[in-house]
């Protein structure tokens, strides 16, 4: 199976989890990114079963439109029973390590609304321990070089993301050379750093499933 096949299968496999267990008439949390785009292209043939979605990102907002399914904005809605998103790196206790689209901000904040998180991934994206994949860092730009300064003490290596710009209208730095040993006690203190918007670590709030597309079939786990 190819890469994009797995994601298919799993974008599959959290629309038909998202049918059982969000009531008629919800509004479902949607990610970013290509794992999320198919899951965004299988929830659309049950468009009518719910309200709409809140978006992750602008992109996200664009496709979901584009099938006709209605976006809100997260103040006009109370309760989001389920939030679907991929991961650049997800680990046996489903932590992740996210961002690599930019999205990071916008999909923390929906996260934390929603009840429950399912992260849908290929098998490449689960690891040991998290830090291969440079993780990002949004900062707001007048705090780049500073932020940057405080990762290196950390250990880490920041590197600009070149030409892009968040939906927030703020920086990525993607920090390179970190082994995640302790990722809620690293999301707590790349919190603390001035200047940091969101840092694309997510262990405070870790998924609830890890839907995990492997050539034997989509994995459940958690
Ligand atoms: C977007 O900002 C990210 O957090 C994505 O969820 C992550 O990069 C996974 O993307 P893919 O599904 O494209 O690998």
């Amino acid at each position: 199976m190819t890469q994009d096949e797995l994601k298919q299968a799993v974008a599959q496999a959290a629309a038909d989890y998202v049918a059982e267990h969000a009531p008629e008439g919800a509004i479902i949390g949607v990610g970013t990114g290509s794992t999320a785009n198919f899951f965004i292209d299988a929830l659309a043939p049950l468009k009518e079963r719910y309200r709409g979605a809140v978006a992750s990102s602008e992109a996200t907002r664009k496709r979901l439109e584009g099938h006709g399914i209605a976006v809100f904005d997260l103040n006009e809605v109370e309760h989001i029973p389920v939030y679907v998103d991929g991961a650049d790196e997800v680990d046996a206790g489903l932590n992740m390590v996210k961002g690599g689209g930019g999205a990071l901000t916008r999909e923390k904040i929906v996260a934390a609304v929603a009840d429950l998180f399912v992260c849908i991934a290929d098998g490449s994206k689960l690891v040991d321990t998290m830090g291969k994949f440079p993780l990002p860092v949004e900062v707001i730009p007048m705090a780049r070089a500073h932020v940057a300064r405080q990762l290196v003490k950390l250990g880490g290596r920041p590197v600009l993301r070149e030409g892009f710009v968040t939906d927030n209208g703020n920086l990525i730095l993607d920090v390179h050379g970190l082994s995640i040993s302790d990722p809620k006690g690293l999301e707590a203190q790349l919190n603390q750093i001035v200047g940091v918007v969101t840092n694309g670590l997510f262990a405070m709030r870790p998924a609830n499933l890890l839907l995990l597309g492997t050539a034997e079939g989509v994995r459940r786990i958690g």
